[in-house]
């Protein structure tokens, strides 16, 4: 039997810190697998917790097949935990631990069916005479899974279980878990960092930033439909190339973005997705190009819907199966706030635009960011280094600065320095407001966050 879960604008704050979760409003359908993924300190384990009955809720509520239940206690609750930490009993064999579950519940009754057929379950019939010391790290995560379901909960919560372990091992066990959780049937929360973990596994994916819930939508819409420049560039690998722009759109003269050194001239007649752009006119806007968006060829091989630009070589990083060239296209990038971890303090603006803002713009721009939680910065090159190194870090910096990444076959031949001519293609442009928020394309199948 599996349940639901849902989450009504639930916040932890612990003790007098600052909200550690804030409002998030979330429902995960009976057998359904859902990821939650963020930079780490996000705010993924507490919800994680809160769920298990493990961390109080400080405010909203916690419905479990639709009952209220913030104060249910965690024993009550019918759901299993594992974590990162294989927390197997080290003085017990493989087969102890895993039926301790069902001694606890019924401690006269026989077992052993229910561990052989967990055991043949997750392949580790032979493990189960040894020791936790005896078996490898991916053997433990087995038997700690085992543990886990063994006594058939009806929810999973699992707390980056795969993170302490070898990449290689990583992928094998990830199957594992989909399979596994697939048969069971069991309805799942799998906290991870890595966003390909999250992709591969998940029905769907909850992106979490500094405590805010920021999307949740199916692996697919994530990466095709990000909700702002956040999830964007938290999703993909080599990560989207974010750029600062202008849209142009005056009467009757077309419509073009422009980057700085080059210029995006949208074909006429406007797609839908493009005529969304007519009231970022003359705005600041944040161009995203994923590594796919772009190719290497000269304007006289460009198809419809492609327009051509050029760039610097700046560096290539070979794959074997492809390569990802890094261009310099005289373009100035966007930076994210809070990419890498929650609670790394946002850029700060640079000098001009400290300078340009008066007392009333700064409140202006300091409401839209609480309104619509900007999510970009923009126009804030690297702050200025100072000190002794000031030299040294400052030409580290400027070593390679490309703007655009781009992926090849792994033959491409372009030497570093070299100008070489780009075709970048329409339909893949994403096009996000000064705060960060998605404008184009519109996608309209994409659902909105529950309120
Ligand atoms: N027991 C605690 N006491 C105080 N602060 C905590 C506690 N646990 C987590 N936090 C804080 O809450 C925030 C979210 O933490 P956590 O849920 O562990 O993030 P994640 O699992 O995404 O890495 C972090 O800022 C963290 O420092
Ligand atoms: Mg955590």
């Amino acid at each position: 039997m599996s349940r639901s879960i849902a989450l009504r604008d639930v916040s932890k704050r612990y003790g007098r810190g600052s909200l550690a979760v804030e409002r998030v409003s979330l429902t995960v359908e009976p057998g359904e697998f859902l990821v939650l993924l963020g930079p780490s300190g996000c705010g993924k384990s507490t919800v994680l917790r809160m769920i298990a009955g493990l961390e109080e809720i400080t405010e909203g509520a916690l419905y479990l097949d639709g009952e209220y239940a913030n104060h249910v206690p965690p024993s009550e609750r019918d759901i299993a935990m594992v974590f990162q930490s294989f927390a197997l009993y080290p003085n017990m064999t493989g087969r102890a631990n895993i039926g301790f579950p069902l001694k606890l519940r019924d401690p006269r009754g026989d077992h052993e069916p229910q561990v052989e057929a967990t055991a043949r379950m997750l392949g580790i019939e032979d493990l189960l005479d040894r020791f936790p010391g005896q078996l490898s790290g991916g053997e433990r995560q087995r038997v700690a899974m085992g543990r886990a379901i063994s006594r058939q909960p009806s929810v999973f919560l699992m707390d980056e279980p795969l993170s302490s372990l070898d990449s290689k091992l990583r992928t094998h066990l990830r199957a594992e878990i989909a399979r596994l959780t697939a048969e069971l049937g069991v309805t799942t929360v799998y906290v991870t960092h890595d966003q390909s973990e999250a992709m591969s596994l998940g029905h769907r994916v909850a992106v979490m930033r500094g405590g805010v819930l920021q999307q949740v939508s199916s692996p697919r819409d994530t990466y095709a439909l990000p909700a702002n420049v956040f999830v964007a560039a938290f999703i993909g690998t080599p990560r989207i190339s974010l750029l600062q722009a202008v849209v142009h759109a005056p009467l009757g003269a077309g419509m073009w973005i422009d980057l700085g050194r080059h210029r995006l001239a949208l074909p006429q007649p406007l797609s839908p997705d493009h005529q969304l752009l007519r009231i970022q006119q003359g705005r600041p806007v944040i161009v995203g190009l994923r590594s796919e968006a772009v190719r290497i060829a000269p304007p006289s091989q460009a198809r419809p819907g492609e327009v051509a630009m050029t760039g610097i070589v700046e560096h290539v990083e070979y794959q074997g199966h492809e390569a990802l060239v890094h261009v310099d296209t005289g373009s100035r990038p966007a930076v994210v706030a809070d990419l890498e971890s929650a609670r790394q303090p946002a850029a700060r603006p640079g000098r001009s635009l400290r300078r340009q803002q008066s007392g009333l713009g700064r409140l202006k721009a300091r409401a839209v960011e609480r309104l619509s939680g900007s999510v970009a910065v923009l126009d804030a090159p690297p702050e200025s280094p100072q000190g002794p190194d000031a030299g040294v870090a400052s030409e580290r910096l400027g070593a390679v600065r490309s703007d655009l990444v781009v992926r090849t076959g792994p033959h491409v031949r372009v030497r570093v320095g070299a100008q070489i001519p780009l075709l970048v293609d329409l339909a893949q442009l994403y096009v996000f407001d000064h705060a960060g928020q998605r404008v184009s394309p519109a996608g309209d199948g994409l659902a909105p966050l529950e309120r």
